[in-house]
């Protein structure tokens, strides 16, 4: 299905509200990373050059429907100002009074930026009097809120109903461009590297990509419920004792599928996460790992990634190799950042911590494509409806 997008929308002299994904980091009053907030000028100017009268809308962390000054947006409207060269009016509520005040008082190629939606518990419960009131403040809706995609919110779904035309933003169409031709037909070979915490967050996501991919590169901590299914040592490492079983079945879907899946062959560890502590780097299989835990792959693990990476076609990143935070454990990270940047397959990198390492390690702009969706991005990689686009109409 195509949706329909802000290029085939009727923009001049309407009030557009544009639902942005700016919950980015705030450091004292101000914003710490704005790049979700870069991402969305596109469509903000694009709104603001057809004449149309620019009404912002976000979440800022998950304040549970009650007001917190610490989860404002206003230090983002002085940020956003910052990057226009324009003006940003402050509504300071996202309905009711001081939002229609502020819409009414703006004119075409004016932006107001309504306050934090999730201050608002209908935000989150899909409240149809919520999503009515937002719809009230506008002619035409855009989504351009990719990172909150998979959120079924009255600001992504509901308000979709209260406004006369809605369709998707210019970063939301890129997204779902960039994502889709992943499960689409990508350039092969295409691998997949996936790592963090957890296996349990991302199961979804390894089962959907094993009947796409060619190679699957596991690291993080993700790996050890592997290694313990194996039976492998894994001393005090992170595993998941409830989905050992759940290994096994995607190792076997995976042989089936005729899938490369990797798994780390060595390995980095230490008897504390802390910055300083000892490591040693072992085979996967020596039991010298005592009663310590893994942190990071190891250097022969990070060059047969990186070999894999180096020969695909299309490469997919979500998740660090190790506890990335801590420089003696970031090599493996930094190693498949620097492998991602320097293929020349078409690369996409998606979730916050592999988006940090690729910073960390100087390349961003050698990544075809940065998601601005963490959990979206998984939502879609798994091949799940992200309610935020399912809610717009077709074109
Ligand atoms: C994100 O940061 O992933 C999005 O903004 C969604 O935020 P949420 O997980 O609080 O809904």
């Amino acid at each position: 299905m195509s949706i329909r997008s802000i290029r085939n929308l009727d923009l001049a002299g309407k009030r557009v509200l544009i639902r942005a994904d700016f919950n980015v980091p705030l450091a004292d009053g101000a914003v710490g990373d704005d790049t979700r907030i870069r991402a969305s000028l596109p469509t903000i100017r694009y709104a603001l050059e057809r004449g149309a009268t620019v009404v912002l809308a976000s979440h800022l962390g998950r304040p549970k429907g009650n007001a917190q000054a610490a989860l404002s947006l206003g230090p983002v409207a002085g940020h956003l100002s910052d990057l226009l060269g324009q003006p940003v009016r402050f509504a300071s509520d996202c309905v009711g009074e001081a939002a229609d005040t502020a819409v009414a008082a703006a004119h075409p190629g004016g932006v107001v930026l309504l306050e934090n939606l999730r201050f608002h518990a209908g935000e989150e419960r899909n409240e149809a009097a919520f999503a009515a009131a937002l719809g009230a403040l506008a002619d035409v809706y855009v989504n351009d809120a990719f990172g909150a995609a998979h959120r079924a919110h009255a600001s992504t779904t509901g308000v979709v109903a209260h406004v006369a035309d809605a369709g998707a933003g210019l970063l939301m169409g890129a997204e779902l461009d960039h994502l889709g031709s992943l499960l689409g037909n990508p350039a092969r070979p295409f691998a997949a590297v996936l790592g963090g915490a957890k296996v349990s967050g991302k199961l979804d996501v390894i089962e959907n990509l094993l009947g796409r991919v060619d190679a699957l590169l596991i690291g993080g901590a993700m790996a050890y419920t592997f290694f313990a299914r194996r039976g492998l040592p894994v001393g005090k490492s992170l595993v998941e004792p409830d989905l050992l079983e759940a290994a096994a079945v995607v190792e076997r879907d995976a042989r089936r599928a005729g899938v490369d899946l990797r798994l780390p062959s060595d390995h980095v560890v230490t008897a504390r996460i802390a910055a300083g502590a000892d490591t040693e780097t072992l085979d996967v299989r020596d039991a010298a790992i005592g009663d310590r835990l893994g942190v990071d792959i190891g250097p022969g693990t990070s060059a047969a990634y990186a070999t894999v990476i180096g020969g695909a076609g299309t490469v997919v990143w979500n998740g660090p190799m190790g506890v990335f935070e801590i420089d003696a454990f970031a090599a493996g990270t930094l190693a498949v950042a620097r492998a991602v940047a320097e293929t020349a397959g078409t690369t996409v990198v998606g979730g916050g911590d592999s988006v940090a390492a690729v910073a960390n390690a100087g390349v961003r702009d050698q990544i075809n494509h940065i998601s601005t969706g963490g959990g979206a991005s998984l939502e879609f990689l798994a091949g799940r409806p992200l309610p935020g686009v399912s809610a717009l109409p077709d074109s």
